[in-house]
């Protein structure tokens, strides 16, 4: 009796030594990690931080701890990088390391770790390369990508048309044209404007977007193990994911019965092929959820974050009419009226190409890029960050870095001319991030921008406003993504 009440304390006590040491242990990796708040038990530092403005309070706390600390979202540490240097420095030079994907609350709740956005390691590397060569082999070729833009530039061109100058709400007559875009890639064709699913399909995906970027949003990417099972917009917007995943999943299904394996259609088709090729591999990453998650990704990213960058574009011409006018004045010197514009025409407009870059740094889109996380202990600026541990790379402020912009504050398309008026690069240009992970959506957009913008530039004015200080450029909402106010625009034929 007296034997085994000595073993149960003696493994009582070596338990407490090893729980103790393990405390220690992680104490002493994170007292390596980079300086920030103190956080408290289970709400980390959520009294540091404004949910409402998560990106400015974040890098409001850089000016006390530096470009790289440590903040605590909740119990999980986040090492935030906040400048063109530090984000450089990490995802450029260390671009392995740091090429692991954080955590997406909502996302995470319903797809996991699949997909090509929030996936990392193995599976990140397969479903990106492929990604990445099936969209060049559907953007290229007789029907390539340019015309497919051009087309839908016509029919946009077409219903902006029929609203005959009255004031409009622009979201879905852009996000309509847009989507159009990147659908032909991933289904094969456009939907008719007045397709009841697709609408109904563009409000989910807005929705989504607009949950992520709010105040509650955030919350939840900190306190999702709570809110779960708590009532509240998360489950809206959980339906409204729920929603697409169900459509696509249809799409595939019809996919699969009327496959052709020698003639891809789109990029389903070729996902479908590949995993028929790879049936016999045990690891292949090449299934169905990674197929519909893959797909569902390149149709949300291919969708919101363009029209939403067009939205907050048209907002700032309206603001700056004579912005507008020198747009105005280029596309009729280069292009003219009686063809629609080119791609290659982008070379002969430096003013249009640095409006077109000004309004994505001043947008902002998606300010704390998507967060990433490190694949193993990482050495970065004499500061050891544990394997898993996730980084902010806040491109809101590399876009805004001084050192890069001499006014990042203000709307300046100068910020990327030369003193000739020629157009300027800038390295702190990283609307697309950059690194291992960097948007392999970024040719495809920006080819967007060019022609949507300058086609429908080329056809309409917007009716001067009597006050041009009472347009609010503000952003409305800015969290995972910015979203610019409400507002209603006259498109006037010229
Ligand atoms: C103005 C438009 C766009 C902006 C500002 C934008 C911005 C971004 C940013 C900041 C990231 C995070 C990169 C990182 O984690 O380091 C990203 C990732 C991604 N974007 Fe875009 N994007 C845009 C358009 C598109 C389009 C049109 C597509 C569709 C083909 C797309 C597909 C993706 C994908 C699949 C990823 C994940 C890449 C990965 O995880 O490896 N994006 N985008």
């Amino acid at each position: 009796m007296l034997a085994a009440g000595l073993v149960t304390e003696l493994l009582l006590a070596c338990v407490s030594i090893l729980v103790l040491l393990s405390i220690w242990q992680q104490w002493k990796d994170r007292s390596k990690m980079p300086p920030g708040p103190p956080p408290l038990p289970f709400i980390g530092n959520l009294l540091h931080l404004d949910p409402r403005q998560m990106s400015d309070s974040l890098i409001k706390m850089s000016r006390k701890y530096g470009p790289v600390f440590t903040m605590h979202l909740g119990p999980r540490p986040v090492v935030v990088l906040c400048g063109y240097q530090a984000v450089k420095e990490a995802l450029v030079d260390q671009g392995e390391e740091f090429s692991g994907r954080g955590e997406q609350a909502l996302f995470n709740w319903l797809f996991k770790d699949f997909g090509v956005i929030f996936s990392q390691g193995e599976r990140a590397k397969q479903l990106r390369s492929f990604s990445i060569t099936t969209l060049r082999d559907f953007s290229v070729g007789k029907r390539g990508i340019e015309e497919r833009i051009q087309e839908e530039a016509q029919f946009l061109i077409e219903s902006l048309r029929d609203t005959k100058g009255a004031p409009i709400d622009p979201s879905f007559f852009l996000s309509r044209a847009v989507s159009n875009v990147i659908s032909s890639i991933v289904f094969g064709d456009r939907f008719d404007y007045e397709d009841e699913q697709f609408l109904s399909l563009l409000q989910m995906i807005s929705r989504g977007f607009q949950f992520i970027a709010s105040p509650i949003g955030q919350l939840f990417d900190s306190y999702h193990c709570v809110m779960k099972y708590l009532p509240g917009p998360q489950h809206q917007a959980m339906k409204q994911l729920q929603g697409l995943e169900q459509f696509i999943a249809e799409k595939v299904r019809e996919n699969q019965r009327t496959l052709d394996p020698n003639s891809p259609r789109n990029f389903i088709d070729s996902f479908l092929i590949k995993m028929q090729e790879e049936k016999n591999n045990p690891n292949t990453e090449f299934f169905l959820k990674n197929l519909v998650t893959t797909a569902l990704n390149l149709f949300f990213a291919g969708t919101e974050a363009i029209s939403t960058t067009l939205r907050y574009g048209f907002l700032l011409l309206m603001k700056y009419p004579e912005v507008e006018a020198k747009v105005h004045e280029e596309i009729g010197r280069i292009i003219g009226r009686n063809r629609p514009p080119r791609l290659e025409d982008r070379a002969q407009m430096p003013y249009t190409e640095a409006v077109i870059h000004e309004i994505q740094r001043f947008s902002d889109i998606i300010p704390m890029s998507i967060a990433h996380c490190v694949m193993k202990d990482t050495k970065f600026r004499g500061y050891l960050i544990p394997k898993g541990t996730e980084v902010f790379p806040m491109l809101g402020s590399v876009l805004r870095d001084p050192q890069f912009f001499s006014a990042p504050k203000a709307f300046d398309p100068g910020h990327f001319l030369d003193a000739k008026g020629q157009f300027k690069k800038s390295d702190a240009f990283m609307a697309f991030s950059v690194g291992k992970r960097y948007c392999f959506g970024e040719k495809l957009a920006r080819t967007e921008l060019f022609l949507f913008l300058t086609t429908i530039l080329q056809n309409f004015h917007f009716k001067p406003l009597p006050r041009t200080a009472d347009i609010d450029i503000s952003p409305k909402i800015v969290g995972f993504a910015t979203i610019p106010h409400n507002y209603d625009i006259s498109f006037l034929p010229r």
